[in-house]
């Protein structure tokens, strides 16, 4: 799995296919999209174009796609990445992971596909265990339809009882990341399990910022924080490339995404540089544990608490 891909969240319908065929141009071979997105048909048309063209072959790219909370019951998991498969014009993905560890009510998708969060006040769950859901996972690894399976918004506990009972390890944790939030405990204890981590919202408040998210709109911006600006200047970097360049060198890959060219270009080109142990030490005491994307938001669903 390449270290740097291109998140698809927030990506606009008109503008996808465009996009993402643009940034297979630019270098970027991993996509991390989500059924939630709902941007799969256009992310498609932008990988078939790129491969027609043979700018990259199916086998060069990495493909991510992940399971909706409304789709948790195996059977249903099946349909929906069915429709992952048949929506991005796709035999296989290379990763899907279950979106969160959330069971919502199932709802059709002729009613909508794919379903959004419910209004507040309004929400129904459903019992399906995680296990039961793994096994489904575990299916679609086994039939090929998913290369590799893996979780994303999971606690460290969750994954300790998943890993009681699996058959097939997840291959990756997707979490969000940055230096407001650095997670040390379950970093490690996940890659001492040999499951590789996924950042997400590597710029922390950044990508709440247009969604008007309370928190992201009072907290200080990394990409103007004193701290990173210095670390920024010494390398001749930006201070993106400092917050990409923090996660992977702690051996967390990171799927920035920006409509905006150059910054596409900017975020890919993560490699050729070192923080040293003095930086990592600076950027260790931005740590205030500021989590933007949390279900108790929604429905004071307790994932983190
Ligand atoms: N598993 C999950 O639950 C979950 C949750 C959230 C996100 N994700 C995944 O992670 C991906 C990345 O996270 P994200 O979309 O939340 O946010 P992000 O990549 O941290 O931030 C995106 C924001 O930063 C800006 N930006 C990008 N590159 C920049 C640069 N070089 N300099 C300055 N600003 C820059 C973008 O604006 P411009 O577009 O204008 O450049 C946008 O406003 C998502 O797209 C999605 O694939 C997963």
């Amino acid at each position: 799995m390449p270290a740097v891909g291109f998140g698809c969240w927030k990506v606009n319908n008109d503008t996808a296919a465009d996009q993402i065929y643009n940034a297979i141009k630019v270098g970027y071979r991993l996509f991390d999209g989500a059924q939630d997105y709902g941007n799969e048909v256009e992310v498609g048309q932008g990988i078939r174009r790129a491969i027609d063209e043979g700018l990259v072959s199916r086998q060069e790219l990495f493909i991510t796609s992940k399971l909706w909370n409304t789709y948790h019951e195996p059977k249903n998991a099946a349909a929906a990445l069915e429709r992952t498969l048949k929506d991005l014009g796709l035999d296989y993905v290379d990763l899907f992971l279950i979106h969160f560890p959330i069971a919502l009510k199932f709802v059709a998708f002729e009613e909508k596909y794919p379903a959004a969060l419910p209004r507040a006040g309004s929400y129904e769950y459903e019992n399906v265990s995680l296990l039961d859901t793994w096994r489904a996972m575990e299916s679609f690894s086994k039939a090929g339809k998913a290369k590799s399976i893996g979780i994303s918004n999971f606690s460290g506990g969750q994954i300790w009882d998943l890993l009681t009972k699996v058959e097939i390890k997840p291959a990756v944790l997707q979490i969000e990341h940055h230096p407001y939030l650095q997670q040390p405990k379950l970093i490690k204890y996940v890659q001492d399990q040999g499951i590789r981590v996924t950042g997400y919202s590597s710029f922390g408040p950044q990508s709440f910022l247009e969604l008007d998210h309370p928190a992201a709109l009072l907290a200080a911006s990394l990409l103007e924080h004193d701290a990173v600006k210095a670390i920024a200047k010494k390398h001749d970097k930006s201070t993106a490339q400092v917050l990409l360049r923090w996660a992977v060198q702690r051996g967390v890959a990171v799927i920035p995404k920006s409509n905006n060219p150059d910054r596409l270009y900017q975020n890919l080109t993560v490699e050729n540089f070192n923080l040293t142990d003095a930086e990592l030490a600076e950027m260790a005491k931005l740590d205030i544990g500021l989590r933007f994307n949390d279900p108790w938001g929604w429905d004071e669903i307790p994932t983190f608490h």
